[in-house]
Formats: C-alpha cells, sequence, structure tokens
C-alpha cells in the first residue's frame, strides 16, 4: 500500500467510519518500523571485521514504499563519510540517470548496498564478507518488497541473481529472476561508467528499460 493511497483510505475512514481501514495503517507503520529496527541492528553490527576501520554504517535511503530497489557494491569514501549510499562522484551520475527518466532518488527509489561498511582503499568485496553482510540486504528486501530490483556493477548481480563466473556484458540490460523474490534488471555500476563514458549510451538505455518495467507495472500495485 503507498503512502498516497493511505491518506485516501483514512480519509474514508474519517467520512464513512470504515474500521478495517485501520488495518492498513498498521501494515504501513510495520514496513517503517521494520527497516527503523534492522537498521539499529545493523548500527551495532561487528559480523566482519569491516566494522573497525568504517566511519558509520551505510544502511540505504529513498522511499520504503519505493517499486524500485537499487542495489550497489559498498559504501566508498564518501559514503563513510557521510552514513549514505551514492552521495560521492558515481552517486552523482546515478542521481543524474533518475533524473533522466523522471524518477526522484529520494521520493521514487530506494537505494542500499550489498556491503554496509567501507572496504579499506574501495577494494572489492571478499566472499567473506559478503556472507556475513547479505543477509540485511535480504532482509531490506524482504520488508520494502520492490516491484523490480536493479544490480549495479557485477557484485550485486551476482549475488542477486545467484549466478557468477558469467561476464557483467551478458547479464546487463536484461530482466533476470532474481534469488529474492522481485524480477531483477542488470546494469553496470555507475563507477565504471565513470572511467569508461564511451558505456554510457548503453546504460542510458538500460535506464530507460527499468521506466518501460515500472510503467508496464503501472496498473497494479
Ligand atoms: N559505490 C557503491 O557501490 N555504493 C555506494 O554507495 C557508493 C559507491
Ligand atoms: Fe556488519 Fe556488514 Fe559492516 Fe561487516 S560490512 S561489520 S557484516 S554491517
Amino acid at each position: 500500500m503507498r503512502k498516497d493511497n493511505l491518506e485516501v483510505l483514512l480519509f474514508l475512514k474519517e467520512f464513512l467510519g470504515i474500521n478495517e481501514i485501520l488495518v492498513e495503517k498498521e501494515e504501513v507503520r510495520t514496513v517503517e518500523k521494520e527497516l527503523e529496527e534492522l537498521k539499529e541492528e545493523v548500527y551495532r553490527c561487528k559480523k566482519c571485521p569491516l566494522h573497525l576501520q568504517k566511519t558509520n554504517y551505510v544502511f540505504g535511503s529513498g522511499n520504503p514504499y519505493a517499486k524500485v530497489m537499487f542495489v550497489g557494491e559498498a559504501p566508498g569514501a564518501d559514503e563513510d563519510r557521510e552514513g549514505l549510499p551514492f552521495v560521492g562522484r558515481a552517486g552523482k551520475l546515478l542521481t543524474q540517470l533518475l533524473k533522466e527518466i523522471g524518477l526522484d532518488r529520494e521520493k521514487d527509489v530506494y537505494i542500499a548496498n550489498v556491503l554496509k561498511c567501507r572496504p579499506p582503499g574501495n577494494r572489492d568485496p571478499l566472499p567473506a564478507e559478503i556472507r556475513a553482510c547479505s543477509p540485511y540486504l535480504v532482509k531490506q528486501i524482504k520488508i520494502i518488497k520492490p516491484k523490480l530490483l536493479v544490480a549495479l556493477g557485477r557484485f550485486a548481480a551476482y549475488f542477486l541473481s545467484g549466478r557468477d563466473k558469467v561476464p557483467l556484458s551478458k547479464l546487463r540490460g536484461k530482466l533476470h529472476e532474481s534469488v529474492f523474490g522481485p524480477r531483477l534488471l542488470v546494469t553496470y555500476h555507475p563507477a565504471a561508467i565513470l572511467r569508461n563514458p564511451g558505456r554510457m549510451h548503453e546504460i542510458k538505455s538500460d535506464f530507460r528499460m527499468i521506466l518501460k518495467i515500472l510503467e508496464e507495472n503501472g496498473g497494479e500495485d
């Protein structure tokens, strides 16, 4: 149930005295509460050594009722400093790509990473770190229940699709079944596009696909 729908229902409840609608209100409270409780759990996490070097845990941000959830790799230096995902250069590109398809990163999507703490020097996540941290991401997906997951880069793509040893270029630009329920679209990591701007048209085409999928889904909620 989206928030704006809830407001209409609450108005109807006031107007017509329909009490069942109280149940819906509870449901909405639960999504926010569950996410908040999970965040507090992450903020206490010591399951892998990355917590020793981090400045901040980076849980995720955006709309808990979003239909689309983006998943990156791990916080970088800017994210570690601010405690928010995708706020550095790659984040600015992500925000811009979203804007170009008419989506606002706070209002229309939810953004999280596979790892919640920064690997030193932005090195690749280790398999043991992914094993330790990914249950938090899985719980976020189960709470938010997006219609579509978008994997940014190979670590998110491999984890969410359950496939690896496949070049990212084989997975990208296509819809897959994710291991966790929602359909999955794989695209490049925005940081990879900054390193290789020749691929900009490919990521833009993937983002247009996101819009198409959401529009096809439009009617049902
Ligand atoms: N890269 C990521 O994968 N995640 C962030 O939050 C920032 C950069
Ligand atoms: Fe815990 Fe994940 Fe941080 Fe490791 S990276 S300490 S598992 S929150």
